[in-house]
C-alpha cells in the first residue's frame, strides 16, 4: 500500500485549533497492553505525552503491570491464583505488585519520558496517601482495595510546576495496609478527581468493538445497554465502567485506542477524524 503524500505544513496546521482548544486543560492516559510491551511503542508513547506536556497540556500517566507481576512471581517461586479470571493477591503477591509496579515498571516509564525533556516523576497511591482503598468486597480477591478517595492535591501541585505525574495503581486504607487497585480504575478516579477533559485507554484494540465492527461513539446509555448485552466484556469492563464513572465525576470525553498503532495518542487528539471508540455522558 503506497501512503498518501501528506505535508508537513498540514499536519502541522490541522492540529493548531486542537492545540489552543487544549492548553492548560488535562489529560489522564492509562498505559496497557502493548504500549508497556514493545520496545519501539514505549519510545513513540513517551515521545507522545512529552509532546502533548510540551504543548502546555497537564498530562498524568497511569499504568498497569498485569505480565511482569507474574513473571516477577514466578522467579520468586510466589503462584500466581485467579479467582473468576481475577488476580488473587495474598500478601506475598502483594509485596510483589509493590516492587514491580511502584518499582521497575514505574521508573522504566519516567525514565524512558524523561530521555525525551519530559519532566516525569513516578510515585503511587501511597504517596501522601492520595489514593485512599478499602477492601473489595464483591468476590474475596485479597488485598485488592476499592477506591474510596482520590486527593488531587499532589498531583496538581506537581502539573503546576510543569512536571508529569506517572502512577503506580496501589492504594492504602485507613489502617495502613497496602492493596493492589485495577490500573483501569484508578485512572477512572483520578480523572474524576482532576476534572479532566479527557481520560484516553491505550489497549490492544481498535476500541470498543461490536459485531458490526468498531464502535466510534457511545454514549452513557448505548455503554450500559451493551455491558447487558454481553457486547463489552472481559478486561474492556473496568475500562467502559470507570469511563462511566469518570464521566459522571465531570470528565467531558473518554477515549479508548488502539495502543498497537504507533502515536495513537497523537492522532487521536490532534486530526479531525480521531481513532478508536470515544464515549460521552449523551
Ligand atoms: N466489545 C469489545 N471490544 C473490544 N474489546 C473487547 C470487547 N469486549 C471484550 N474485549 C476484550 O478486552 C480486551 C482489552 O482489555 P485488556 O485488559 O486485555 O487490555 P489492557 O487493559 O489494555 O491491557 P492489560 O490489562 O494487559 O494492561 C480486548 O483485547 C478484548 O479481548
Ligand atoms: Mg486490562
Amino acid at each position: 500500500m503506497t501512503k498518501p503524500v501528506i505535508r508537513k505544513e498540514d499536519v502541522l496546521i490541522e492540529a493548531l485549533p486542537y492545540i489552543q482548544q487544549f492548553e492548560e486543560k488535562t489529560f489522564v492516559i492509562k498505559y496497557g497492553g502493548a504500549v508497556m510491551e514493545d520496545e519501539q511503542l514505549k519510545f513513540s508513547v513517551a515521545q507522545d505525552v512529552t509532546l502533548l506536556r510540551k504543548i502546555g497540556i497537564n498530562v498524568v500517566v497511569v499504568h498497569g503491570g498485569g505480565k511482569e507481576i507474574t513473571s516477577l512471581s514466578s522467579r520468586l517461586n510466589i503462584e500466581t491464583k485467579f479467582v473468576d479470571g481475577q488476580r488473587y493477591t495474598d500478601e506475598a503477591t502483594r509485596d510483589v505488585v509493590q516492587m514491580v509496579l511502584a518499582g521497575s515498571i514505574n521508573k522504566d516509564i519516567v525514565r524512558r519520558i524523561n530521555m525525551h525533556g519530559g519532566r516525569a516523576v513516578g510515585f503511587s497511591g501511597i504517596d501522601a496517601g492520595f489514593v485512599k482503598v478499602k477492601k473489595y468486597n464483591k468476590t474475596d480477591l485479597g488485598l485488592v482495595g476499592d477506591i474510596v478517595d482520590v486527593n488531587p492535591l499532589l498531583i496538581k501541585n506537581l502539573l503546576r510546576e510543569k512536571y508529569l505525574p506517572v502512577i503506580a495503581p496501589i492504594g492504602i486504607d485507613e489502617i495502613g495496609t497496602v492493596y493492589n487497585v485495577n490500573a483501569d480504575i484508578a485512572a477512572g478516579a483520578i480523572a474524576g478527581a482532576l476534572d479532566a477533559s479527557k481520560l484516553v485507554y491505550l489497549t490492544d484494540t481498535e476500541g470498543v468493538k461490536s459485531k458490526d465492527g468498531l464502535i466510534r461513539h457511545l454514549t452513557k446509555e448505548d455503554t450500559e445497554k451493551h455491558i447487558i448485552e454481553g457486547t463489552i466484556s472481559g478486561g474492556m469492563i473496568p475500562k467502559v465502567e470507570s469511563a462511566l464513572t469518570a464521566l459522571e465525576s465531570g470528565v467531558q470525553k473518554v477515549h479508548i485506542i488502539d495502543g498497537r498503532v504507533e502515536h495513537a495518542l497523537l492522532l487521536e487528539i490532534f486530526t479531525k477524524e480521531g481513532i478508536g471508540t470515544e464515549i460521552v455522558s449523551e
